[in-house]
């Protein structure tokens, strides 16, 4: 069972600017709720129970988010408002929530490595880039998809989606043989390569299943692209020994991390979730 959940979080956003300048990327709202909010939702969906973000300066209002506010609590006391804090509320008493710092900025694979502290070595954990929105449109959520598929498995999964060849290079790619449908052994993966070197067009988005030994692995993974200790380097010595399953996840994923795609969500959630 996959109990514990990492949620990245040190980066600064910088494409949302001003907005992120005080406030965390990770609490900019779709509608009234913060993009981290709805990868814990998804999360604890799933089965975890364990919330362990790694955090960076100026990442407070996320711990805050996530712990009471007498405030706001006496503020709303018996009033039609507390209805709108009772998802938050629900994951605030179900789950437990852990922070550590990632204090230099060193790429994704570095971020997880950190998080070893909260989520332990000694058993398999999922990770979430909470801008990364994912939806289900039929019944089970992305991470819970994926949960059910270690159990068949038994080792890290990642999660990816067909893009189109020009964008290729703003993700992590895969290749693999498809061993059941939407399913890849994955034989190679390569951080955000041009096109013309891409091994096919299949991206992965964030949602990761990794086995623990995957932080020896990090701890040897020199600097890839961009200067940085990437999380792709690492699995591929995992995908080396077989060890990778690349999954064709089943539902709709919004790039919260481009305007372009938070604008997309923020439209999505209105017409589809607010109204009805
Ligand atoms: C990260 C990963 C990349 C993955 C992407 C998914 O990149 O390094 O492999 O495809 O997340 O969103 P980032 O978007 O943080 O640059």
């Amino acid at each position: 069972m996959i109990k514990k959940c990492l949620f990245p979080a040190a980066g600064y956003g910088t494409r949302f600017l001003p907005a992120t300048k005080a406030i965390p990327k990770e609490m900019l709202p779709i509608l009234t709720k913060p993009l981290i909010e709805y990868g814990v939702e998804e999360a604890y969906e799933a089965g975890c129970e364990v919330m362990a973000t790694v955090t960076g300066r100026g990442k407070e209002a996320i711990e805050k988010h996530f712990d009471t506010s007498y405030e706001v609590e006496d503020q709303i006391k018996g009033s039609s408002k507390e209805e709108l804090l009772a998802d938050t509320r629900n994951l605030m008493q179900n789950c437990t929530f852990t922070y550590t710092p990632q204090k230099e900025m060193m790429g994704l694979g570095d971020a997880i490595n950190k998080g070893k502290v909260l989520v332990g070595d000694s058993e398999p954990f999922a990770v979430i880039l909470a801008d990364d929105l994912c939806i289900n449109l039929e019944g089970v959520n992305v991470l819970k998809q994926m949960t059910a598929l270690y159990e068949k498995y038994q080792c890290s999964i990642v999660a990816i989606m067909e893009v189109p060849m020009d964008k290729v290079n703003k993700y992590g790619v895969i290749a693999g043989e498809e061993i059941e449908e939407g399913v890849y052994r994955v034989s190679s993966m390569v951080e955000k390569p041009e096109p013309s070197e891409a091994p096919t067009n299949m991206a992965i988005i964030g949602r990761y299943i990794l086995t623990p030994d995957i932080f020896e692995l990090l701890d040897n993974t020199k600097p890839g692209k961009g200067g940085e200790i990437q999380i792709t380097d690492a699995l591929l010595e995992q995908a080396k020994q077989g060890k990778v399953i690349a999954y064709k996840f089943k539902g709709k994923r919004f790039d919260c991390g481009s305007i372009d795609g938070y604008v997309e969500a923020t439209n999505y959630f209105y017409e589809n979730l607010l109204k009805k």
